[in-house]
């Protein structure tokens, strides 16, 4: 059964939750992706278009990324910024 990220109130943690609901990713999915080499969230964005569209996933998106590769013992997704000279 799947259940939508809107609906966290008696969530069952055994169950399928879709993250994303633009791209149909769920969070079986994202750990799927680290299984398979995923590190970053650009890497789970490229592999599969989580928060490519709306944008409203990331948050979420991101935390279940964390706890996926905090499990597989690798460190936490990080946001690389680059500052951009403006003159
Ligand atoms: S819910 Fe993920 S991009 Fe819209």
């Amino acid at each position: 059964m799947i259940q939508v990220n809107c609906c966290l109130i008696g969530f069952d943690e055994t169950q399928d939750m879709y993250i994303c609901i633009c791209q149909a990713v769920s969070d079986s999915a994202i750990r799927k992706a680290v299984d398979e080499g995923v590190r970053s969230f650009r890497d789970l964005s490229e592999v599969t278009g989580c928060g490519t569209q709306c944008g409203s996933c990331v948050k979420m998106a991101r935390e279940v990324l964390d706890k996926a590769l905090e499990d597989a013992g690798s460190p936490k997704s990080t946001v690389q910024l680059e500052v951009v000279s403006s003159g």
